[in-house]
């Protein structure tokens, strides 16, 4: 026989080696609050039910704030011997409080337990992470606020397509990161549902009240099905899945920033602390931040494909496989943290260049499909401007020369319906200008979304 909590089957211990190998503890502690507020909940709805007397309730729930008290000082001994945080914490409330402690376990089971920890961790994680997202938005805000008017070159395949804004372009990223943050809520609210009393997989013998329990943790209900409540790791998978398209929005941030820091394109600075330097080469100025948050997204979508991978195939109810959801979900937390951290430190630091930005839109031909439009508006079929405008760009791609540059007299031998207002039109400030609707990249239209995203965050 040995000591462990399931002692009684068994006729010799467990190896020393299975011992380490099976134990979850090393990691699972980090649920510890999680788990000592799903005891208390359980304890005082046996309490409730005339299954623990009131004063056996009491004892367990002294019992567990102590523990409590003993993790958060870092007293608490946590061993290996008792395998997960769950036997931990109630082996030594058994150790405290004596025989009442062993009545815990009531009508429960380490499947329904550990489903039910995860979930009420995972849940205020979110909360943090959704903090994070909120203030790096309220950063990108600041600075298109700043920069409603100031024009850069808008890409399509990296190459010179149209003017754009400054503020319109962070309003784009603005715009990936508010539907992130709605698919965290959107799982927060699909997972909110308590398995607890499901117990191993079918239910328990005891007049249990699941809907004491849930409402007690901040649950909305309790889950449907009890095998369904001790397998399910959708809500895992789900935020995972959200996480990691969150990760990628956050390297498509990373690489537009590494790219505008280069040397070549000089668009924007981004300020010393959040650059290193080389130990060569004495001129350069790398950025790191970003170049990690866009590295770092390898670890979360490589989380994600673990637990898809440990649930594939798993036949209901619980298996120990799911002992392995943990670490993928800690990892990822703490990464994306670390990550919407920095960028919601750094975005709002970064320092556009003005005249880098403005003549590298001015050697793009950006306003190309300016003059196309123009000659619509003359009357000319869109199909056929645009092959007019190609011709004119073609002349000034072989001469060296962009559209504004051209003389009245010039522009007229591609198409006489051209006039001197022509000029407003191939400006910077009148191409962005006219893009003035809903959406548009016009400042009027940047300004107005700013504001009316202001509101939305509060
Ligand atoms: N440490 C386990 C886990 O993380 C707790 C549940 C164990 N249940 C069991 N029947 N072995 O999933």
């Amino acid at each position: 026989n040995n000591d462990a909590l399931w002692g009684g089957r068994f006729s010799e211990a467990t190896d020393a080696f299975v011992q380490e190998f099976t134990a979850s503890v090393q990691f699972d502690q980090r649920m510890a609050g999680e788990d000592i507020r799903g005891s208390r909940a359980h304890a005082r709805m046996l309490g409730v039910q005339g299954v623990l007397t009131a004063d056996e309730v009491n004892q367990i729930d002294e019992g567990l704030k102590q523990i409590e008290a003993e993790i958060q000082a870092g007293e608490f001994e946590w061993s290996i011997a008792r395998e997960d945080v769950h036997m931990n914490i109630e082996a030594r409330l058994t150790d405290l409080i004596g025989d009442v402690g062993k009545k815990l376990h009531t009508g429960r089971s380490r499947n329904d337990q550990v489903a039910t920890d995860i979930r009420l961790w995972l849940r205020s994680q979110i909360d943090a992470i959704k903090g994070q997202i909120q203030r790096l938005q309220s950063g990108i805000l600041t600075l298109a606020d700043e920069h409603a008017d100031l024009i850069m070159p808008g890409f399509t395949h990296l190459q010179t397509a149209q003017p754009v804004t400054f503020g319109h372009h962070l309003l784009a990223w603005y715009e990936m990161l508010d539907r992130d943050y709605q698919r965290f809520d959107d799982a927060q609210s699909r997972m909110n549902r308590c398995p607890l009393g499901a117990a191993a997989l079918a239910g328990t013998t005891f007049p249990i009240d699941r809907h004491f329990t849930a409402r007690e943790l901040g649950f909305d209900a309790p889950t449907r099905n009890s095998l369904d409540s001790v397998s399910d790791r959708d809500f895992a998978m789900e935020f995972l899945s959200a996480a990691s398209i969150t990760s990628i929005h956050l390297t498509r941030m990373s690489e537009e920033l590494i790219i505008w820091a280069s040397a070549q394109f000089n668009f924007i600075d981004l300020p010393d602390r959040f650059c290193t330097g080389s130990s060569i080469m004495p001129q350069k100025k790398n950025p790191d931040v970003p170049e990690l948050v866009r590295g770092k997204s390898g670890r979360v979508v490589g989380h994600l494909m673990s637990l898809l991978m440990l649930m594939k195939s798993q036949p209901l109810a619980y298996n120990k496989d799911n002992q392995e959801d943990k670490e993928p979900l800690f990892d990822t937390v703490d990464t994306l943290m670390g990550c919407l951290m920095s960028f919601a430190d750094m975005v709002p630091a970064i320092v556009p260049n003005a005249d880098a930005m403005r003549e590298a839109t001015l050697k793009g031909f950006a306003t190309a499909t300016d003059l196309a439009d123009y000659l619509v508006r003359k009357g000319l079929p869109f199909r056929d401007a645009h092959d007019v405008v190609g011709a004119a760009v073609g002349a000034g791609v072989a001469n060296g020369r962009d559209l504004a540059e051209f003389s009245l007299a010039e522009l007229q031998a591609f198409d006489a319906r051209i006039e001197a207002d022509v000029f407003d039109v191939l400006t910077l400030e009148g191409s962005v200008n006219a893009r003035d609707h809903f959406g548009g990249t016009a400042p009027n239209q940047v300004r107005r979304q700013v504001a009316e995203a202001r509101a939305r965050l509060g």
